[in-house]
């Protein structure tokens, strides 16, 4: 999708007038919080706020497909999450197989590129087949791209590119010298993905909690009340005019300072 075109949704949405089209994040990710304190307000089990949280995940990208961002990355699972009740560990994964089997077809259609960030090597073998398969499937599509970031945790990303450029270097591949910052990219999980421009964390907590602490170095931190699974388009487009009133500069100076 070209700017223009993203501008001419912007406007067709109405998120204009809230946020300037030419201030559009073309990268969001979103730390999908408070599933656990959404349920509980309401005496239902933790569960159940994941699933109504999986429902916003839905509300949440059509939005973002309609006002025309290009790349959302959702905080699905963290590594630290196994710490969680095994019950709940477990509803997160059979959800995680759900939408992947039940989306996954709509998403496609949608010509969205499914991309998988996080290790799968802890998984069950049949949800990394459904990982493998989605990213096959929507490989060429060149609308949005979804990454899903899933048993994914930013220290070990990071550990793991380190691993990678030492063994090279062991291996008499690489100087240590030549370990540039953009060496370490390219071997991030999200090698090739432009860095996110706003990073959104629901239900009040101002952390990033080990998620993309790399990409998100110079990205505007956006933290909403809003409990997840209350989630969409209304919130989103309020994240959108918060970013579209911040001013980026990168380490730079502001303009005309
Ligand atoms: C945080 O809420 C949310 C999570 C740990 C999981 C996020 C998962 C979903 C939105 C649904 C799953 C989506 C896919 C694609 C599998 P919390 O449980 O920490 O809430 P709390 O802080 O109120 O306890």
């Amino acid at each position: 999708m070209t700017m223009a075109d993203r501008q001419g949704l912007a406007q067709d949405t109405g998120v204009a007038a809230a946020a300037a089209p030419a201030a559009l994040p073309r990268h969001i990710a979103i730390i999908m919080d408070g599933n656990g304190r959404w349920a509980t307000q309401r005496g239902l089990p933790r569960v159940e706020g994941h699933r109504r949280g999986v429902e916003a995940l839905r509300r949440t990208l059509k939005a973002a497909r309609d006002i025309g961002i290009e790349i959302v990355t959702v905080y699905s699972f963290s590594s630290e999450n196994w710490s969680r009740p095994p019950a709940e560990v477990s509803a997160l994964m059979g959800l995680l197989k759900r939408f992947i089997r039940n989306d996954l077809a709509e998403l496609h259609e949608a010509n969205v590129r499914v991309r998988i960030a996080g290790d799968r090597t802890a998984l069950d073998p049949d949800i990394r087949a459904l990982l493998v398969e989605a990213e096959a499937l929507t490989a060429r599509n060149l609308g949005q791209t979804l990454i899903v970031a899933f048993n994914y945790g930013s220290r070990q990303e990071i550990a793991a590119a380190a691993r990678a450029l030492a063994e090279e270097v062991a291996r008499g591949e690489r100087t240590p010298e030549s370990i540039t910052p953009e060496a370490i990219e390219a071997r991030l999980n999200t090698a090739g993905i432009p860095d996110p421009d706003l990073v959104i964390r629901t239900s009040g907590e101002m952390r990033l909690s080990n998620f993309l602490m790399w990409q998100a170095a110079y990205a505007e931190l956006v933290f909403q009340p809003v409990l997840w699974p209350d989630y969409g388009r209304e919130a989103l487009e309020e994240a959108l005019a918060e970013y579209g009133r911040r001013e980026r500069r990168y380490g730079g100076l502001a303009a005309g300072r």
